[in-house]
C-alpha cells in the first residue's frame, strides 16, 4: 500500500450534493499533499461490505453522513467517548485494517464560534438556548458543555425528544416550544439546530425581542447563509455567526487525523463553498 498517497472519502446516500470533496481537495492542494477525497454513494444495506472494500483498497479514513452515522458505529473496532456521547460517528480513521470512529461536529460547532473573533463574548458567560433536539443538537450540546456553558435551555417541538437529551448532563433544562420567545430572556447564546429556515422549509418562527443585547445568535442551517433567524438578529443589533463554518471546521479535524496537518478555514475557502 502506498502511504504517500492518502485516499479518503465521504460515504452516504444520497451523496452527490456533498460539499466535502470541494473542501478536502482544496486543502490537499493548498498543502501540496498527494491524496484524494471522493464522494462514494453507499446504500444502507451495502454498508458493511462497502466499508470492508475501502479497508481492502487502502483508504486512510472517511467521513460518514446520512443515513450511516449510527449504523457505522457497530462496524468500528473502537468508538471514542465523544462519538458515544453524541450517539453518532461522522469520521473514521483506518489503521492496520481497524476502524476508529469519532465525531467532529462538536469541534466544528465550537471552532466556528470561537474563530469568529467575538470580543468580550465567551461560552462561559451565560445560558445557551438550543432549538431542536435531533442529532445535530446532541453535537452542539456536547460542545457547549465542553466549552463551559453554565446551562443549556433545550427547546424542541416534540418535548419528549428534548427530555431524552437531558441524560447527557444535569445542566440541560427543557422548556416548551410554545414558550420559546420568553426563554430567550437570559440567553448568552441562541442556536438553531432544527431544519427550519433551510431553503424549501418554513422559517423558524421566533421573536428575539427579549434576548439580551450581548446574546450571540447562530444557525446550523447555511443554505441560505443568512436565515430569517440571523436576519432578525442582525436587525436587532445582535451578533451572528453563520452555519457554513460549522461544516468547514468539522472537516478540519478529519483532515488532520488522516493527513497529519490541521488546515485552516480561509475567506477564500468560505467563498468557494458558498459559490458551489
Ligand atoms: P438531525 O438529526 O439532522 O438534527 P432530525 O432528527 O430530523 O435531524 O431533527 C430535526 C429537528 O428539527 C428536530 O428537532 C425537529 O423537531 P421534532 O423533534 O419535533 O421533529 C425539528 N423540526 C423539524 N421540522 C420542524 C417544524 N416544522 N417545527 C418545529 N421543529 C421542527
Amino acid at each position: 500500500m502506498n502511504k504517500d498517497f492518502i485516499k479518503t472519502a465521504v460515504i452516504g446516500h444520497p451523496i452527490a450534493h456533498s460539499k466535502s470533496p470541494l473542501i478536502h481537495s482544496h486543502w490537499l492542494r493548498e498543502h501540496g499533499l498527494k491524496g484524494s477525497y471522493e464522494a462514494i454513494d453507499i446504500e444502507a444495506d451495502a454498508l458493511a461490505e462497502s466499508v470492508r472494500a475501502l479497508v481492502d483498497r487502502g483508504y486512510s479514513g472517511f467521513n460518514v453522513t446520512l443515513p450511516h452515522k449510527i449504523a457505522i458505529m457497530a462496524l468500528c473496532n473502537e468508538v471514542d467517548e465523544r462519538a458515544k456521547a453524541i450517539g453518532a460517528v461522522n469520521t473514521v480513521s483506518i489503521r492496520d485494517g481497524k476502524l476508529y470512529g469519532t465525531n467532529t461536529d462538536a469541534f466544528g460547532f465550537a471552532q466556528n464560534v470561537l474563530c469568529a473573533g467575538l470580543d468580550g463574548w465567551s461560552f462561559e458567560d451565560g445560558a445557551a438556548v438550543v432549538l431542536g433536539a435531533g442529532g445535530a443538537a446532541r453535537a452542539v450540546i456536547y460542545a457547549l458543555l465542553e466549552e463551559g456553558a453554565p446551562s443549556v435551555i433545550l427547546i424542541n417541538r416534540t418535548r419528549e425528544k428534548a427530555e431524552e437529551l437531558t441524560q447527557m448532563d444535569k445542566k440541560i433544562m427543557v422548556e416548551d416550544w410554545a414558550k420559546r420567545d420568553d426563554a430567550l430572556k437570559g440567553a448568552n447564546l441562541i442556536v438553531n439546530t432544527t431544519s427550519l429556515g433551510m431553503e424549501g422549509k418554513p422559517p423558524l418562527e421566533i421573536d428575539l425581542s427579549l434576548a439580551p443585547s450581548h446574546a450571540l445568535v447562530t444557525d446550523i442551517v447555511y443554505a441560505p447563509l443568512y436565515t430569517d433567524l440571523l436576519q432578525q438578529a442582525k436587525k436587532r443589533g445582535l451578533r451572528v455567526v453563520t452555519g457554513a463554518g460549522m461544516l468547514l471546521h468539522q472537516a478540519r479535524a478529519g483532515f488532520a487525523l488522516w493527513n497529519g496537518v490541521m488546515p485552516e478555514v480561509t475567506p477564500e475557502l468560505e467563498e468557494r463553498l458558498l459559490e458551489a
